[in-house]
C-alpha cells in the first residue's frame, strides 16, 4: 500500500478518507466508512470520476431537522444517513434491507465496519446462479475484481459480507451478501436483499416490465413519488406479470439520452424490488428476495447467501443499460456451450399436434422440415406415461411405448437418419394427482397438512425442497435421456407455487420452503447441464414465466411466451431485449390464424420477428398453406445469413409500435460497425403516409455503407442523424430486412 492507498485496478481504496472507488470503464461507485461508528455510507454511483474526495455527500454534519443543530442526534442521523445496507429498529425508519427475529423475539440489527479485503475475479455463490469474471491465458480472472466488506452487528455477533464485482468491460457491478450466524444462539433471518442504494431523488421514474399470460414483459414506466413503489413475486417463480428487474430513470430519458439506474437478479424465485421516496427526498432502491412467506433458520456458525444482484448506470439513455447488459450476460452468465454458437433451427410439434401425435405423424413432420432446412424435431408436451391431456401424468417420466413404438431410441434413430436433431420436453417440478408418482409419494407434492391444494392447469408442485425429490425426479430424467440421441431439452414450469407447506421441513424452516425449492431446482438443473454437457437446454415456463438471469446462467435460451403471434411479441420481445441478448430469446414462426390471438399475418413478417430470437418452427409443416412453405428454405437461409449478426451484435430500439401504434423497428449492429439489420415492421397501414424515416444507430459516422440489394451507398452519418426512409409497403403487418455492409 502506497501514500494510504490500495489499489487493484478498478477498486481503490483511500485510507485516509476511508473511501472505497469502485471504477469500471464508465462509472464510479463510491462507499463511505463514518469515523465515529464505521457506519457504510452510500456516496455515489453514476458517470465516471476521478476525484475520490466525495465524502461531504453523506451529509454527516448536517441537521435534519431546522433550527436543531443536533448533527449526531443518534435517531434523526439514522434515518437520514445513505446506508450502503441498513439494518433495522435502531432509528432509520426507512425500509430496512435485512431483518432477523432473535430467540428472545428482539428484532433490532446493525452493521458496522470491520475490515476488507480486495482480490481479483470473483468467488462463486454455493448453490446458486452467479456471473463469472472471463479466465486468461495464464488460468487467472481478468478485468473483474471483488472488494468484500466485512461487517458485524456485535450485539446479535451476526457478520455480514458486502461483495461487489466489477466488471470493468461491461460496466455493471455485481452485489453480493452473505450472513454469518457467529453466536451462539440461532438466529432468524425474515428478510436479506441482495442490494440497497440510497440516493437523492431526481424526479425519477421507474421501468419495470409486467404482463400476464402470453403476454409477458410490457414495459411500464412511471414516476415514482413519496411511499413505496416496485414489483414482487410471490410465485416462486419470475411470472408472467411481474419481473426481477426495475429501472430509475431521469425525468425524459430517451433510448440516447439521460440517466439510468438498472438492477436485476440473478435469481429465479421469489422476489421484492423496491423503490421508497422519503422525507428527505431521497430514494431507497432495493433488490432481493421476497420477505413474504421468508423465514430462514440460522443456527450457529451457519450463513446464508443473497441471489447476486446487478446493477449498472447509463449516462446515455436506455440503449446503454441494454448494451451492458447484453454484453454482461452473454460474458459473464451464460456458460452453455452453445452461447456464441448458432442454435440449429428447431421444429416443435406443440402448436402442430398439441397431444394428438404418434411416431408416424411425428416422422412425418420431420420428413418435410428436413427437406426445408430444418435442422432438429423437438418433441413437447405428451410424450410419456398416460398422459394424453394435461389432466395426468406429470411425474411419469417414461416413454408412453403406444403413441411412440419402439421408444425414443428408435423415434431418435429415425429423425437422426433424416439428418435432423432429436430434441424433448420435460416439467421435471411438477406431478399431476393422477400420476403413478404422485399415487406412489403423495407427500413430495408441496402442500399444507389438512388443506387440498389448489390446482393450476391440473397440477401440483414437488417439493424440490427435498433432495430425495430432486434425486428421484433425476433418476428418471437421466434414464430417458441416456436412452436415446436426446440433443436439447426443453425444461418447463408450468404453473406457480402455491400452498407453500414441505413435508419434510420442521415448523421453524417452513419459511425456507420457497429459497428451498429454487436451489433445488438449479441444482437439478446442474445436474442437467454437467452430466449432459452437450444437450442445449432452453427453459420455460408457461412460455415466458421464468424468463431471468439465474435461468440463463444454465440454459443460454429461454422460451419467450406462449404468444406465438409476430405482433403481439413485438412488444414481448421488445421487454424482453430492453435487458436480455437476443441471442436468449425463444421466438418461432407460428401457423395463422395465430393460435393466441386469431390474427393473421403474412409468413414473411412472422419470420423477421422470429429472427430478433434464436429462430425456429411451431407448426405442423404438412399442413400449412403452400405458399407459406415455400417461404421456409429461403427463411431458414436467412437465419443461417444472419443468425452470428443478431447473436453477438449490438440491439438498438428504433421505434416501437406500443409507443406510436403504428410501426416497429429495431436494429443490430456487428461489434465493428461494419454490418448491420433493420427490421422494420409496420403495424397498421394508413393513408397519405409517405416513406418512413427511421434513425440508425451505431454506425461508423464517417464510412458509407451500402444496402443490399438497392444502388447507392449512403455515409454512416446520413442513416444516423438524416435517417434512413422506408417505403414500398402496402398493408397492415408488413415487414422489411435491410442489410447494410460498409464498403
Ligand atoms: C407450456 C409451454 C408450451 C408447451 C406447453 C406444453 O405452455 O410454454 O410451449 O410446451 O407448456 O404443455
Amino acid at each position: 500500500m502506497k501514500e494510504g492507498k490500495e489499489k487493484s485496478m478498478g477498486i481503490t481504496y483511500f485510507e485516509k478518507e476511508r473511501i472505497f472507488k469502485l471504477d469500471t470503464k464508465n462509472t464510479s461507485y463510491l462507499i463511505g466508512i463514518t469515523d465515529e461508528e464505521n457506519f457504510i455510507g452510500h456516496i455515489y454511483y453514476g458517470k465516471k470520476l476521478e476525484d475520490h474526495n466525495l465524502a461531504y455527500l453523506l451529509r454527516t454534519e448536517e441537521s435534519p431537522y431546522v433550527p436543531s443543530v443536533n448533527a449526531r442526534d443518534r435517531v434523526s442521523f439514522l434515518d437520514s444517513f445513505p446506508m450502503e445496507y441498513p439494518g433495522h429498529g435502531t432509528g432509520d425508519y426507512r425500509e430496512a434491507a435485512f431483518r432477523v427475529k432473535t430467540q428472545a423475539g428482539h428484532t433490532a440489527c446493525s452493521l458496522s465496519y470491520v475490515s476488507h479485503e480486495i482480490f481479483a475475479g470473483k468467488k462463486e455463490i454455493p448453490g446458486l446462479p452467479a456471473s463469472f469474471a472471463k479466465t486468461g491465458k495464464d488460468g487467472k480472472p481478468e478485468g473483474c475484481f471483488t472488494l468484500e466488506l466485512l461487517c458485524t452487528d456485535s450485539v446479535l455477533n451476526l457478520t455480514a459480507v458486502l461483495s461487489y464485482s466489477v466488471f470493468e468491460d461491461t460496466d455493471v457491478i455485481a452485489r453480493h451478501v452473505s450472513i454469518l450466524n457467529n453466536s451462539e444462539n440461532t438466529i432468524w433471518l425474515t428478510k436479506v436483499s441482495s442490494m440497497c442504494m440510497d440516493m437523492d431523488n431526481r424526479e425519477f421514474e421507474a421501468i419495470t416490465l409486467h404482463g400476464s399470460w402470453a403476454r409477458e414483459r410490457h414495459i411500464q414506466r412511471q414516476k415514482i413519488g413519496i411511499g413505496m413503489q416496485g414489483v414482487t413475486s410471490g410465485r416462486g417463480e419470475s411470472g408472467h406479470q411481474d419481473h426481477p428487474f426495475i429501472a430509475l430513470v431521469t425525468p425524459n430519458t430517451t433510448q440516447d439520452t439521460g440517466e439510468v439506474y438498472g438492477v436485476q437478479l440473478v435469481y429465479s424465485g421469489n422476489y421484492e424490488f423496491r423503490a421508497d421516496v422519503n422525507q428527505y427526498d431521497s430514494v431507497r432502491l432495493q433488490a432481493g428476495i421476497n420477505p413474504v412467506d421468508f423465514c430462514w433458520k440460522l443456527e450457529a456458525g451457519a450463513h446464508f447467501d443473497a441471489p447476486e444482484a446487478l446493477l449498472t448506470y447509463s449516462a446515455s439513455g436506455l440503449s446503454g443499460m441494454t448494451a451492458h447488459y447484453h454484453d454482461f450476460i452473454r460474458q459473464h452468465i451464460i456458460r452453455s456451450p452453445y452461447k456464441d454458437k448458432k442454435r440449429p433451427i428447431l421444429i416443435n410439434n406443440w402448436e402442430a399436434t398439441y397431444f394428438d401425435f404418434n411416431t408416424e405423424k411425428l416422422l412425418a413432420i420431420a420428413k418435410e422440415a428436413a427437406g426445408l432446412g430444418i435442422e432438429m424435431l423437438v418433441l413437447d408436451d405428451g410424450w410419456f406415461g398416460a398422459r394424453s391431456s394435461d389432466n395426468c401424468a406429470l411425474g411419469d417420466w417414461v416413454v408412453n411405448e403406444e403413441k411412440l413404438p419402439g421408444g425414443l431410441s428408435g423415434l431418435a434413430e429415425e429423425i437422426n437418419r433424416l439428418g435432423m436433431k432429436f430434441g424433448l420436453w420435460f416439467e421435471p417440478e411438477m406431478v399431476s394427482p393422477d400420476s403413478d408418482l404422485y399415487r406412489k409419494h403423495p407427500d413430495w407434492a408441496i402442500a399444507v397438512p389438512g388443506r387440498t391444494p389448489g390446482r393450476a392447469r391440473n397440477q401440483y408442485v414437488l417439493d424440490f425442497s427435498r433432495s430425495e425429490v430432486v434425486d428421484g425426479v433425476w433418476e428418471m430424467m437421466e434414464r430417458v435421456l441416456s436412452s436415446a440421441n436426446i440433443e436439447y431439452v426443453k425444461w418447463d414450469m408450468n404453473r406457480p407455487l402455491s400452498d407453500l407447506g414441505s413435508a419434510a421441513l420442521p415448523p421453524d424452516r417452513q419459511g425456507e420452503l420457497s429459497h428451498r425449492y429454487m436451489l433445488g431446482v438449479y441444482s437439478l438443473q446442474e445436474r442437467l447441464v454437467s452430466r449432459f454437457p452437450n444437450i442445449l437446454l432452453e427453459n420455460c415456463s408457461g412460455g415466458g414465466a421464468r424468463y431471468d438471469a439465474g435461468m440463463l446462467y444454465y440454459s443460454p435460451q429461454i422460451w419467450c411466451s406462449d404468444d406465438t403471434d409476430a405482433i403481439e411479441r413485438l412488444a414481448i420481445q421488445e421487454g424482453t431485449a430492453l435487458i436480455y441478448p437476443l441471442s436468449t430469446i425463444g421466438a418461432h414462426v407460428s401457423d395463422c390464424p395465430n393460435h393466441a390471438v386469431g390474427r393473421v399475418t403474412p409468413f414473411e413478417t412472422r419470420g423477421y420477428v422470429a429472427l430478433a430470437g434464436t429462430f425456429g418452427y411451431e407448426l405442423d409443416v404438412t399442413r400449412i398453406p403452400e405458399e407459406d412453405r415455400k417461404q421456409i428454405p429461403a427463411q431458414t437461409a436467412m437465419y443461417h445469413k444472419y443468425n452470428d449478426l443478431v447473436r453477438e451484435g449490438d440491439y438498438f430500439r428504433l421505434a416501437s409500435a406500443s409507443e406510436n401504434q403504428m410501426y416497429d423497428s429495431w436494429q443490430v449492429v456487428s461489434k465493428d460497425g461494419t454490418e448491420s439489420l433493420v427490421t422494420f415492421i409496420q403495424v397498421k397501414g394508413r393513408t397519405g403516409q409517405r416513406s418512413r424515416r427511421i434513425f440508425l444507430r451505431g454506425l461508423h459516422p464517417d464510412k458509407k455503407y451500402r444496402i443490399e440489394g438497392e444502388d447507392g451507398v449512403f455515409g454512416g452519418d446520413t442513416l444516423m442523424y438524416a435517417g434512413l426512409q422506408v417505403a414500398g409497403l402496402w398493408g397492415d403487418f408488413q415487414g422489411k430486412l435491410i442489410h447494410l455492409v460498409q464498403v
